[in-house]
């Protein structure tokens, strides 16, 4: 009999693609231990959102791909479910991996408990205390049905540890998106972004906005619209849009803003072009969780337009300032920025590009 494991990995969207990267590496490493099996959902299903960053992250081809798609989240989680349920079925997999906070984890999540089968998430614990967000959800559901709770903070300990959660199923491992960026930004000459964009460095704001709490309500759109057309007047900002955004600005008739001659939308980047982007601009401005986290490891200031963080350390020890929806505190953070009295920030303890062969020893060692 083999003593191979069979681990299935599963993704579905754009920020679950470098979660899982550097861990398929190191899982493909051990190939005489491990036999992997990537798993698409297929949640992103657009080039820019999804084999864009296949591509950069130099990740194999899934194995089987879902083709989900979008719709409400109970369509799409239930989709997800019932589509997973027939291939782990045959599968039949020593563990099962998600990523994050996507309806795709979600979906994974539940199935792999009523199949009864061994679940790892990675990122693990994180919490924004905000039940009115999709992600919050996920990540509690996700986190109760694990087996091994890989975290990448210490305050995701301190949160799985007070929900009850059995601490000898918690490691901190640190920030595996980080392995992704360390590996990839080697590589960021072979970006032309700065060029095609006709952009110096330093020169300019970066920014992502898609939370449905930002984008869904026209009159909050809007007025983060207008504060980043006044912001663009002295520096450019590069909005690479995400089509959520772009269908809401569409539907409340704001197009005029995207129009913008120093407010440039662009289409979404793929992982290298958005590094080399964000790398290289003065600040980035975000609602994203992810990039509190890229930017705090680069040391780049980040004005997060969101009340909370499910990353707390970005804040305390990084480069992350929270400003919600407060213009006036979002221009008073841009104006320290530019005068330089903006903080520097640190790197927190093990985001240095080694999680994802912490992650694969302890797995070794469990099952
Ligand atoms: C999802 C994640 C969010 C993550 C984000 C990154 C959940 C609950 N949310 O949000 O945590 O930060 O991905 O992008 O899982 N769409 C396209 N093309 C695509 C995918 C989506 O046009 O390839 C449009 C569709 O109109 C779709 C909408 O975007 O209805 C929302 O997509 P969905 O995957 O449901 O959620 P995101 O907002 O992308």
């Amino acid at each position: 009999m083999s003593d191979i494991k069979q681990i299935v990995l599963v993704v579905g969207a754009r920020p679950n693609f470098m979660k899982a990267a550097p861990l398929i590496a190191a899982l493909q490493n051990k190939s005489n231990i491990f036999k992997i099996t990537l798993i698409h959902t297929g949640q992103h299903y657009d080039h820019n959102l999804s084999q864009l960053f296949f591509d950069d992250l130099q990740m194999p081809e899934s194995d089987i791909y879902l083709g989900v798609g979008s719709g409400t989240h109970a369509e799409q989680t239930a989709e997800v479910m019932i589509q997973l349920e027939k291939q782990l079925l045959i599968i039949n997999p020593d563990l099962v991996i998600v990523f994050g906070d996507i309806n795709s984890t979600l979906a994974t999540a539940v199935v792999t408990a009523k199949l009864k089968m061994k679940l790892a998430h990675v990122e693990a614990g994180l919490r924004s205390f905000d039940m009115t967000m999709p992600e919050e959800v996920n990540r509690i559901v996700t986190d109760r049905l694990s087996h091994f709770h890989f975290v990448t903070e210490q305050s995701g300990v301190e949160n799985l540890k007070r929900e009850g959660v059995k601490e000898s199923s918690i490691y901190l491992t640190g920030n595996i998106m980080i392995d992704s960026l360390v590996i990839t930004k080697k590589r960021i000459s072979h970006s032309d972004i700065l060029t095609k964009l006709n952009l110096a460095e330093k020169s300019y704001y970066c920014l992502t906005m898609h939370r449905p709490s930002n984008v869904d309500n026209k009159e909050k759109l809007e007025k983060f619209l207008k504060a980043f057309q006044t912001i663009s007047e002295k520096t450019p900002i590069i909005f690479p849009c995400h089509p959520r955004t772009l269908k809401m600005i569409e539907q409340f008739g704001l197009s005029a803003f995207t129009k913008s001659e120093n407010f440039r939308f662009v289409e979404p980047l793929g992982y290298l072009d958005f590094l080399s982007l964000m790398a290289q601009s003065k600040a980035v401005i975000t609602d994203s969780g992810g990039i509190q986290g890229d930017t705090t490891f680069l040391r780049i200031p980040c004005l997060t337009i969101r009340s909370n963080t499910e990353q707390p350390v970005t804040v305390s020890e990084g480069t992350n300032t929270l400003c919600s929806d407060d213009i006036e505190l979002l221009l008073a953070m841009i104006s320290n920025i530019e005068t330089g009295s903006y903080k520097q920030g640190k790197v927190p303890e093990f985001w240095d590009g080694k999680s994802a062969e912490r992650v694969v020893e302890i797995i070794e060692k469990s099952i």
